[in-house]
């Protein structure tokens, strides 16, 4: 079965080609994203206006070079599948109506997928030829991204059990906003990461939140946020050795907060143990995340799962490894499918 997958959630047009492996893994023939950042990239963030109307020049291109690159046409592609939500209600129904005028136009199987459900599958993802093997199941998904941040049992395919999420800021969302206090620009986390390389963790103290009896497995990133933006009252540091110890002392509060509400979860009781610790979305790009949950794998002897940073962030191909599994077990959707900017897992 081979699978045409869109995504527009957010800022990125995306559109790939999947075919399952017998693992329940997926090969990627191809993968196209076409990323808006740097037209929002003067407006500090995503201007979600903008984001539509771009979705809608790039997503026949960016369909035309996904078929190419995979070297099939229309006529060889088994089932489709589009990403309704949570995200910009603008930006989605791009991709979905274009997903939904090549089911109808084609007779072909259409499915919605939730685009959390894209990334904690993203460690599913193998390019042609690769066969490393899959995450098991049960196992606990880290998702840290630019609207999210949550701790997941992952049971099967299909089936989640959110235990914890933030109650404010998601973590990409702290590294954006300290970014721009920074004057780093947008999308401020890569730039946050480089920058943390050259400077002391223990430079500035900074709050380590979310500690107390009934904080649970929830995250808090505002309090940090506000604790740099008082360290950044005079404005942008000018000093680059300052900016860099801001960097690394503001990225160790928020990897030391997600390594310890992950560790946090592999210690809570649970009839079945989680057997693997999978890192996924935008925010598993940082070096110094998946250094410190390699190590917390380690230390509590599991295998531990991130996919390549180019599927971390946002992609189509993980939208069409979730969309296989729920064609797979029978799932369809209708032609009332419609886009939803906040959804439950
Ligand atoms: O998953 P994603 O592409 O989009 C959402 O679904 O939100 O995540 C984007 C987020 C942005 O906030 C960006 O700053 C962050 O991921 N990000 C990073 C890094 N690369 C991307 N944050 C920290 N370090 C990075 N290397
Ligand atoms: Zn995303």
């Amino acid at each position: 079965m081979r699978i045409l997958s869109l995504e527009s959630s957010c800022d990125e047009t995306a559109c790939a080609v999947v075919e399952p492996n017998q693992d329940g893994t997926v090969r990627v023939l191809s993968d196209v994203v076409s990323s808006q950042a740097g037209m929002h990239g003067r407006f500090g963030g995503v201007v979600p206006e903008i984001a539509s109307r771009h979705h809608l020049l790039n997503i026949i291109p960016v369909l035309e070079r996904a078929l190419a690159d995979a070297g099939v046409g229309l006529d060889r592609i088994d089932g489709v599948a589009v990403t309704r939500g949570p995200g910009l209600v603008g930006a989605l129904l791009v991709a979905l109506q274009a997903g939904k005028a090549i089911a109808y136009a084609r007779g072909l199987p259409l499915v919605g997928v939730h685009h959390l459900e894209g990334h904690l599958l993203a460690a599913f993802l193998r390019a042609p030829g690769e066969n490393d093997p899959p995450p098991p199941f049960p196992h606990l998904g880290l998702l840290v991204s630019g609207g999210h941040s949550c701790l997941v049992r992952v049971e099967d395919f299909g089936r989640y059990q959110v235990l914890g999420t933030t109650r404010d800021d998601a973590a990409g969302e702290a590294f954006d906003k300290v970014a721009k206090l920074l004057g780093l620009g947008y999308p401020g986390g890569p730039a946050i990461d480089q920058l943390a390389g050259q400077g002391s963790p223990t430079a500035f103290r900074l709050p380590r939140a979310m500690r107390g009896p009934r904080a649970g497995l929830d995250f808090s990133f505002s309090g940090l946020k506000t604790a740099m933006a008082a360290h950044l009252a005079a404005g942008p540091p000018q000093d680059k050795k300052r900016l860099a110890d801001l960097c690394a002392s503001f990225q160790a509060a928020v990897v030391e907060q997600l390594v310890r509400k992950t560790e946090l979860a592999l210690t809570r009781k649970a009839e079945t143990p989680e057997r693997a610790l999978v890192l996924s979305g935008g925010v598993a790009c940082n070096r110094g995340l998946r250094a410190a949950l390699r190590d917390l794998a380690n230390r509590r002897g599991l295998p531990f799962f991130v996919a390549p940073p180019r599927w971390c962030t946002d992609n189509a191909a993980m939208i069409g490894c979730a969309g296989y599994h729920r064609l797979r077990r029978g799932e369809r959707a209708d032609w009332t499918l419609n886009a939803a900017a906040s959804l439950p897992l």
